[in-house]
């Protein structure tokens, strides 16, 4: 059967953060039962097609899903369990943020087959979480982190943040250690990215030159590095820690284009439907996505291809019958994502994939990227420098602008 992948995504969060430009709502108020219902009503589409598929990770992310009721993730977890082929040991996440974990919901999570947990912590200074619009403490992160443990999760991820207004080095540097007492599975540590129509832009957006320094930030993310390898946690992507065997299955689903269904408000997916491969997104507004999937009337002849989706890209037609810009799109695609996993890219799967050499597509590029010491080329693999790491942004576009 075909490895697959699964995302439901989840609208809810308690409050705002200031900074998070992610699709999610604090205003709406007890439509939670009838979104799941929705969502629900959406993976029956899939029914038919998931029957020759199995689902090797799963990931309820958002939004903050670990704001709503757990029955309601247990339902929908249920149907998933009930309807789709699952492998034994499949990954599954769900997202929390640290004022919303209780105890008998960690015991209802585990028990409704959810093996790993992403905590969002941001940091330990509690005026940095302040700041950020965060609404929870220091101490209730530090106080969830032990509910879970406690309730039996051995597999954690605490998101953390840097490069932040009056941040600095310091606070930084104890927000790491207080991670790693903490002892979690993983750590994802984002600089910060100031997005438009956020609190933050408003504020920062004009003067964001005076108010963030490179060089600090820079510093900052060597910290993360050198402090978590003391620790025994290995850098597998630009943003990504884990100790060994812990990396997310699912992110790495999303970074080596496997392929996976993504459910739920705006939720995007990237699989082959019928010969078809497909990128497609559902829509974003929460009143139409209820509209939609709420008043389905589920019938046998009901069809994925058939309702919503606000945006299609076919891909290619099939790997045999491919136009010139799908498969160009695809190869940025593989390489810009590719390239941000620290091992980076086969050159050979890159051959059997396109049927092209890489040295065809990229001959200058990757002259260019290996003079300036930013790519190393080992074996069969392309990866980026410690340098090429620090100027990733720079070295990723050059993968992008194909000749055509
Ligand atoms: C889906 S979000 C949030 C999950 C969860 N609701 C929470 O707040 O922890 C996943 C992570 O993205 C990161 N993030 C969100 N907005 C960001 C931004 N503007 N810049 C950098 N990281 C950001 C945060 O670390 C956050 O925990
Ligand atoms: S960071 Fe998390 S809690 Fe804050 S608004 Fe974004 S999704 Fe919601």
């Amino acid at each position: 059967m075909k490895a697959v992948s699964l995302y439901i995504h989840i609208p809810f969060c308690n409050s705002k953060c200031s900074y998070c430009d992610f699709l999610s709502f604090s205003d709406i108020n007890n439509q939670e039962k009838e979104y799941i219902n929705a969502v629900i009503n959406e993976l029956s589409l899939y029914k038919v097609l998931m029957k020759d598929r199995i689902l090797v990770t799963i990931f309820i992310g958002g939004g903050t899903p670990s704001s709503i009721s757990s029955k309601l993730i247990e339902k929908v977890l249920k149907y998933v369990f009930m309807n789709f082929n699952i492998q034994d040991n499949a990954e599954i996440t769900i997202e929390a943020n640290p004022e919303s974990i209780t105890a008998e919901k960690a015991r209802k999570y585990l028990a409704a087959g959810i093996n790993r947990i992403s905590m969002g912590v941001q940091s330990f200074d509690e005026k940095e979480l302040k700041l950020l619009g965060r609404i929870h403490r220091a101490e209730d992160a530090i106080n969830a982190f032990y509910i879970l443990r406690e309730a039996g999760f051995s597999n954690i991820n605490i998101d953390l943040m840097f490069g932040l207004p009056n941040q600095n080095i310091n606070t930084y540097y104890k927000t790491l250690e207080k991670a790693m007492e903490l002892e979690p599975e993983h750590i994802s540590a984002y600089g910060l990215i100031i997005e438009p129509n956020t609190p933050f832009y408003e504020k920062y957006g004009n003067d964001a030159d005076e108010v963030f320094d490179e060089d600090i930030e820079r510093e900052m993310y060597n910290l993360t590095k050198s402090v978590l390898r003391t620790k025994e946690f290995y850098q597998y992507e630009i943003s990504n820690y884990s100790k060994i065997g812990y990396e997310c299955r699912h992110n790495k689903v999303y970074w080596t284009l496997g392929e996976y269904f993504g459910v739920g408000l705006g939720a995007a997916s990237f699989n082959s439907i019928s010969d078809k491969l497909l990128r497609y997104e559902n829509v974003n507004s929460f009143k139409k996505y209820l509209e939609i999937f709420s008043e389905l009337r589920l019938n046998e002849n009901n069809n994925i291809n058939q309702i919503r989706i606000e945006t299609i890209e076919i891909l290619s037609n099939s790997w045999k019958n491919k136009t010139e810009a799908t498969v160009y799109s695809r190869m940025e695609e593989y390489m810009f994502l590719g390239m941000r996993l620290i091992n980076g890219i086969d050159k050979n799967e890159f051959e059997k994939t396109f049927n092209i050499k890489i040295e065809k597509v990229y001959k200058e590029a990757l002259i260019k990227l290996k003079n300036k010491n930013l790519i190393i080329e080992e074996e069969n693999r392309i990866f980026l420098t410690e340098k090429g790491i620090d100027v990733s942004n720079y070295v990723l576009s050059e993968f992008i602008g194909i000749e055509k």
